[in-house]
């Protein structure tokens, strides 16, 4: 497999837009990338379960990411359905606790479909990458993201989380403290020179892979693009040069 093969497989692209047919057209302009897909509660709530069945049928490998957040027993029903769906990878909020990861992870288990798949990746999310110290003194956290991220992946793990959903700047300790398969998707990433938007512990891609991350969710620096195609390539090779 080439190196941008390899890293088509490591690119998540946020198709953050409430649109059926620009998220179609961002699916169709970079599917021959071998890239994966994000949908989130934007698209989610303006397409409906429905389209997103048809587009996983289509090939798309899609990264369901709504973040669920609740007692253990709605998070496990949820996951039971994201898991109905074929989709790839979906999340949970590791501050849910590890009672809830555990719920998780036993609806994806119970609902996994192998012609769909299989059971899908559960990843917890640690901390939001738009989280400053302000915003952690804001919620009653101690300063230190990075000690509350590695605290929560370990926590998530134990739980059954296949990984993490954390910022570039803490995939170092993360990967250092997880071992090497754990799973680990950092969103906040920003080719040199682009627009920060409302990120705030940010990467660029090759930092990204260069602190071990899995896999990248890349969004506005690609959706925002005069040619979608066109920056997402450039992101691959930037990553691609990384890996190899
Ligand atoms: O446009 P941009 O590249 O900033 O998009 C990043 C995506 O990653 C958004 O869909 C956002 O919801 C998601 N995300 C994030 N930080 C997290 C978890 C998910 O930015 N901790």
């Amino acid at each position: 497999m080439s190196d941008l093969a390899k890293a088509g497989e490591r690119l998540i692209l946020a198709l953050d837009t409430p649109e059926l047919p620009e998220a179609r057209e961002f699916i169709h302009s970079t599917q021959h990338l071998g890239i994966r897909y994000k949908v989130g509660p934007e698209l989610f709530l303006a397409a409906g379960p429905e389209w997103l069945d048809k587009v996983i049928r289509q090939g798309a490998r899609v990264f369901l990411d709504l973040k669920f957040h609740d007692i253990p027993n709605t998070v496990e029903q949820a996951c039971r359905r994201a898991a109905g769906w074929g989709v790839w990878m979906c999340n949970v909020h590791a501050l849910g606790g590890a009672e809830m990861i555990r719920r998780a992870r036993a609806g994806l288990e119970e609902a996994a479909d192998p012609r769909r798949g299989g059971r899908p990746l559960l990843l917890a999310v640690t901390l939001l990458t738009s989280h400053d110290e302000k915003a952690l003194s804001e919620i009653g956290l101690a300063p230190g993201t990075e000690g509350h991220v590695v605290r929560l992946a370990k926590m998530a793990k134990s739980a059954g989380a296949d990984g993490v959903v954390c910022s570039a700047l803490e995939a170092a300790a993360v990967r250092k403290e997880l071992g090497p398969d754990f799973t680990i998707v950092t969103p906040g990433i920003r080719p040199a020179g682009a627009d920060v938007n409302d990120q705030v512990r940010i990467s660029t891609p090759a930092g990204a892979i260069k602190a071990g991350a899995s896999h990248l969710v890349v969004g506005r620096p690609i959706t925002k693009a005069e040619k979608p195609a066109v920056a997402c390539r450039v992101i691959l090779t930037e990553m691609a040069g990384a890996l190899g």
